[in-house]
């Protein structure tokens, strides 16, 4: 059995993420950790809250809290939410720890022993009216690049350009909204990455197997020498990992901060080391997924996150995992994602338009949602939700596919049959087809899954619910329970046996109906249908079961009228 560590990009902490967000990262890694689990792999999947940088300054600020005290409940309520849609984290971790502190503090420590630090004295936007330096999403402007009038002093939102605050044209304050604004002179940590282009680039290459979308874009930037700028790792803010040389002063850098984009991803690592603490494991634990000098070598690590995330994950934190010059875990494969799209337009987290996670989760269940994003995944091109596509997935997949087909077999088994597994005779020609026909399905859906080819893996996982209806219609046991008790004794005892087996193909998609359908089977046994045939038969005559609640209920017409009204603009 193989070692996989698996990560989401880590949302900031600034407020609730819409659907496009959790499709982009959190949901197609728990997709994966799920499969890998039931494939019977060893699984450590790790997700944290992002809680540095001017996001979580300004919503702090707006929400009139202490940075600490807005961050601590935010993560509370982020955690209650990713419970809510069955994210199964391994733990979810927070970049603020201590943890995280320390390690950020030991990267920079290392980078500058090897002479990958410099010491720079920049020009600085300085705001008069609010009496401070502007870094980053403190100050917004029109983009050089694409001419976006919204642009961050980060990132451009619209086009991915990395920018510094300085490069913005028209800049003003995002605090204030104030333009009587200076550039003045403060001293800043550069990350060499520049001297690391070579051994970047040669990695790069040698991952012939990733996604075009992130070699693209990995691409990209290595080759326009745009990316590998070396870059500000420090900045003049008040709530971030206070600069230090490992467990030393770094002197001149007092009262300054490590940028946010320099200590989240190191918190992939510290999350790990969160872990073990809080299960009460040793350094040893954690470390054996992370250090290759301590067992890592054989972990297989794989990253998700949204297209905009790409340069970090493919250039600045490989940069300072190689620069440390210490045997740490470098990515094995990076899954990206295009954006979601909301019923013709962007989700807009400043406009709320579109459906935030909580108010998803008001309105349906986990697995409505989780089923329409992960069959909709935006792997090739950017995808779109609207509620006419959402509402036919539901009713046609979940309701009339794999819902119905669980709530015939078990009510006419009960009613007909008795609440047993019944005995009946051998299987005939109708089922070895069906076996046959799953058998090469199943292994179809591993290799898609395997592959995290996500679209195609969900159509092959409906065409396997859509078999067993096909069978249980062509085989007709109400029919024959007339002429031929025993063969339909067969088909019934077949068909709950094929409930089970989906339960735990179904799982990593829809986790709570798979639940429901393995317990109404009587059963706890998970073990990976390997062979379909044997599969089939593990549920023993006389064993037995229960008719289960309706697994799916349908969208109404007035629902979905009355939800994109709802959710159109300005959260409410
Ligand atoms: N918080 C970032 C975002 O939501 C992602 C950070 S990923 C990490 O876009 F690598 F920095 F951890
Ligand atoms: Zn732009």
């Amino acid at each position: 059995m193989a070692r996989i560590l698996i990560t989401s990009a880590i949302p900031y902490i600034n407020g609730i993420k819409h659907l496009g967000n959790l499709v982009g990262s959190q949901l197609p890694a728990d997709l994966y950790a799920r499969f890998m689990r039931g494939r019977g792999h060893e699984v450590l999947f790790l997700c944290a809250t992002d809680e540095h940088g001017t996001p979580a300054e300004l919503a702090a600020a707006k929400a009139g809290k202490p940075v600490e005290e807005f961050c601590a409940g935010m993560h509370a309520v982020q955690k209650g939410i990713a419970d809510g849609f069955r994210l199964s984290f391994d733990h979810f971790g927070r970049s603020s720890s201590r943890r995280n502190h320390r390690l950020t503090q030991h990267f920079a420590g290392k980078l500058a022993e090897n002479g990958l630090i410099a010491e720079v004295s920049e020009k600085q936007v300085f705001s008069v009216t609010d009496n401070r330096f502007l870094p980053d999403r403190y100050i917004e402007g029109t983009c050089p690049n694409c001419g976006y009038d919204r642009a961050r002093g980060d990132q451009c939102e619209n086009c991915t350009k990395q920018l510094d605050p300085t490069d913005l044209i028209n800049p003003r304050s995002a605090i204030s909204g104030s333009t009587d604004l200076e550039v003045r002179e403060t001293k800043h940590l550069y990350l060499r990455q520049s001297a690391l282009r070579d051994r970047l680039e040669a990695w790069i290459d040698s991952k012939t197997d990733w996604p075009v979308l992130t070699t693209s874009i990995a691409r990209k930037w290595l080759n326009d020498g745009e990316g590998l700028q070396d870059r500000g790792i420090t900045r003049d803010l008040f709530w971030g990992v206070p600069v230090r040389k490992g467990d030393q002063p770094w002197p001149g850098m007092e009262g300054k901060v490590f940028y946010v984009w320099f200590d989240a991803p190191i918190e992939y690592i510290a999350c790990a080391a969160e872990w073990a603490d809080a299960n009460g494991l040793a350094d040893a634990d954690w470390e054996r997924w992370w250090r290759t000098d301590k067992g890592a070598a054989d972990v297989r690590y794989v990253q998700f996150m949204g297209k905009d995330n790409v340069p970090f994950h493919t250039l600045s934190f490989p940069a300072t995992i190689m620069g440390s010059g210490e045997p740490w875990k470098l990515v094995d494969y990076i899954k990206s994602f295009n954006y979601l799209n909301y019923d013709g337009g962007q989700f807009s987290t400043s406009q709320g338009r579109g459906v935030f996670m909580d108010q998803a989760l008001s309105i349906l269940p986990p697995d409505y949602w989780r089923w329409w994003l992960l069959s909709h995944a935006p792997e090739n091109a950017d995808s779109e939700f609207t509620w006419e596509n959402f509402q036919a997935s539901v009713n046609k997949d979940l309701a009339d596919v794999l819902g119905n087909l669980v709530s015939r077999v078990t009510k006419f088994a009960a009613s007909k049959l008795g609440d047993t597994v019944p005995a009946g005779g051998a299987f005939g020609p109708q089922e070895t087809a069906l076996i046959a026909d799953l058998g090469a399905r199943v292994r179809d859906y591993e290799t898609l899954m395997e592959a995290m080819d996500i679209r195609k893996a969900a159509a092959e996982l409906r065409g396997i619910w859509v078999a067993g209806n096909e069978y249980l219609q062509a085989a007709a046991p109400w029919s024959a329970l007339k002429t031929d008790p025993a063969r339909a004794e067969a088909i019934v005892r077949l068909s709950l046996n094929l409930i089970r087996v989906y339960a735990i193909l179904s799982r990593p998609f829809i986790p709570d109906a798979a639940a429901t359908m393995m317990a109404a089977m009587g059963s706890a046994d998970w073990t990976w249908p390997d062979h379909i045939g044997g599969a089939l038969r593990v549920l023993p005559a006389g064993h037995a079961f229960t008719v289960p609640e309706n697994l799916f209920r349908k969208i109404t017409d007035d629902e979905r009228a009355d939800w994109q009204q709802r959710f159109s603009g300005v959260r409410g």
